[in-house]
């Protein structure tokens, strides 16, 4: 096991980062056991590996948890250490934004920055795609990885890269789940005992939804609307949609996605099905 070295500046990151090719997996730290399989999976994709740990103010709106997202860079750094990063690239604000959170020039995540989480969180993914394109472009990896269990953002970045051209392959990585189902992530520390058994309701909805999905995207819906007790978890969206999170089509392959508030945390998941049905 290596300790990986800590670039802080621009300049540290560009000698750090060197010519080799690079995967890249960014994170906002407080690492868990999906960020590891993020990491795993990106070590045999570049000679270097560069990790970046980075809670960007501007992805979070006023009100939002920026302040109290859980900060533990001494156990990133072992686990990063674990899963062979050779870099972890973490910048403080200034660093990202230089003149302050004023950039003139963002990335505008267009009509599919606006829907599911979008349309509860209307700032955040402009916050996401620009902090991811900036990190783009001073770490320049040939690879860049993200979690599916992000599904939007996986989906907007890939966007990003294929349209604006940057010149980076981006990877999708399965959602790591607990023994009961649970997605692995970072908020769901925030859950007490209670909302944490609770929780499984909502993996518990998509697993009933991929049971039903050879009975159609009407069958997939129900099967997965039974599963949520509206008294114990306060849904925001169970939706299904196509790959690209336009229109389901029956017959074809789809994501069925989730998010809702269980107590104070606000959490997310997805999976993929195909359905049955005929198509139109
Ligand atoms: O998924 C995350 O942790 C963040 O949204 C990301 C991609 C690191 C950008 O800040």
């Amino acid at each position: 096991m290596t300790t990986p070295v800590i670039a802080r500046t621009r300049a540290e990151l560009a000698a750090a980062r060197g010519t080799d090719t690079v995967a890249f997996v960014p994170t906002m730290g407080a690492l868990h056991d999906g960020h590891v399989q993020l990491l795993k999976h990106a070590r045999p994709l570049g000679e270097t590996l560069v990790a970046s740990i980075f809670v960007n103010p501007t992805q979070f709106a006023p009100g939002e948890d920026f302040e109290d997202y859980p900060r533990t860079f001494d156990a990133d750094l072992e686990r990063c250490a674990e899963a062979g990063v050779d870099v972890v690239f973490a910048p403080a604000v200034p660093t990202m934004y230089p003149s302050g959170m004023v950039d003139t020039v963002t990335v505008d995540p267009g009509p599919l920055g606006t829907i599911l989480e979008g349309a509860t969180r209307p700032t955040h993914f402009r916050g996401v795609l620009t902090v991811v394109a900036k990190l783009f472009g001073l770490v320049r990896p040939d690879v860049a990885v993200f979690g599916e269990k992000d599904y939007q953002q996986l989906t907007l970045i890939r966007q990003m890269a294929r349209e604006l051209a940057l010149g980076v392959e981006v990877v999708g990585c399965p959602t790591v789940r607990e023994a009961d189902g649970l997605a692995m992530s970072s908020r769901n520390r925030y859950l007490t005992g209670d909302e944490r058994e609770t929780a499984v309701a909502l993996s518990a909805a998509l697993r009933a939804g991929v049971a039903a999905a050879a009975d159609g995207p009407d069958a997939v819906l129900a099967a997965a609307h039974a599963v949520i007790d509206p008294a114990d978890v306060d849904l925001d969206y169970l939706v299904l949609t196509d790959p690209e999170l336009g229109p389901a089509v029956p017959g074809q392959d789809a994501r069925l996605l989730v998010a809702a508030r269980v107590g104070k945390p606000r959490l997310l998941d997805n999976t993929g099905l195909t359905l049955g049905g005929n198509q139109p």
